[in-house]
């Protein structure tokens, strides 16, 4: 199949005061289409550095990401930004949800900001709050959800604009042991369900496991891969990572 995501080459450094904190320093990656790939390593190995610079959110200092076959950071920034909204989502650890407005409300914010009706955003967002099991959650508000239930609704957000491309930094990194269960099994099925690509980072092996390839970042670079066809199988990626992490 094609790959949708192309990275090569990818350096970033971050500058603080006379220092230079070397990030990335050469990563590639293909990502095939519809594959749901895991990036695991430890905290500080640059997970987030190589999440944003995929998503657009960042600029590298070199190399270069193809989405789609089209040069990620050679577009004007108006043309990512929309290129991102329209073809990306993204999920954080955090949720990032607003906290004042319900549920469906902030399902919807997507395609409002894109121009669309009230009332074509809601029915998406209703469709989509079902996608995750939270049809029955549509006015409440963030702080009225468990976390899991939270980053359920910003998966829902996520997929609004039915992303070729969803992007996900730790998603779980806040919640329980059952919540992020709940989490990699309905990305699991949105990967086998909606055909959309997935690319999430982790340091965990109990989430990486639920992809179907797992590519190991240390220091900034890659130093293998792992492949749990998405079996869930904790135990072969901890020590198969245990291996190329040291
Ligand atoms: N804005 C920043 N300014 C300076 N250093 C940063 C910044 N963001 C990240 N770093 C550093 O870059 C390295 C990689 O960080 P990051 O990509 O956040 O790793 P991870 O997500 O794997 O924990 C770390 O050493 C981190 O401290
Ligand atoms: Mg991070």
């Amino acid at each position: 199949m094609a790959d949708l995501v192309v990275v090569e080459q990818l350096v970033k450094a971050y500058r603080l005061g006379d220092e230079s904190i070397r990030a990335l320093v050469g990563v590639d990656l293909s990502v095939e289409k519809g594959r749901f790939v895991a990036i695991m390593g430890a905290s500080g190995s640059g997970k987030t550095t190589l999440l944003h610079l995929i998503g657009g959110l960042d600029l590298p200092d070199s190399g270069r990401v193809t989405i789609a076959g089209e040069d990620l950071h050679r577009m004007s920034d108006e043309r990512r930004t929309l290129f991102r909204r329209r073809r990306m989502g993204i999920v954080f650890q955090a949720y990032n949800l607003l906290p004042t407005i319900s549920a469906v409300d902030n399902v919807m914010l997507p395609l409002l900001v894109d121009g669309q009706s009230a009332g074509r955003a809601r029915e998406r967002a209703v469709e989509k709050l079902r996608l995750v099991h939270l049809d029955h959650r549509l006015s409440h508000r963030p702080n009225a959800l468990s976390g899991g239930e939270q980053q359920r609704v910003a998966i829902a957000r996520s997929l609004m604009n039915n992303p070729d491309l969803i992007l996900a930094d730790e998603p779980t990194g806040n919640l329980d042991p059952t919540s992020s269960e709940e989490i990699w099994q309905l990305l699991r099925s949105l990967s086998r369900d909606t055909g959309a690509t997935i690319i999430m980072v982790t340091h965990e092996p109990s989430a990486a496991a639920y992809a179907d390839v797992v590519h190991v970042l240390k220091a900034g670079r890659f130093t293998g891969t792992i492949q749990p066809e998405g079996t869930g199988d904790a135990t072969l990626v901890a020590t198969r990572y245990a291996q190329l992490a040291n």
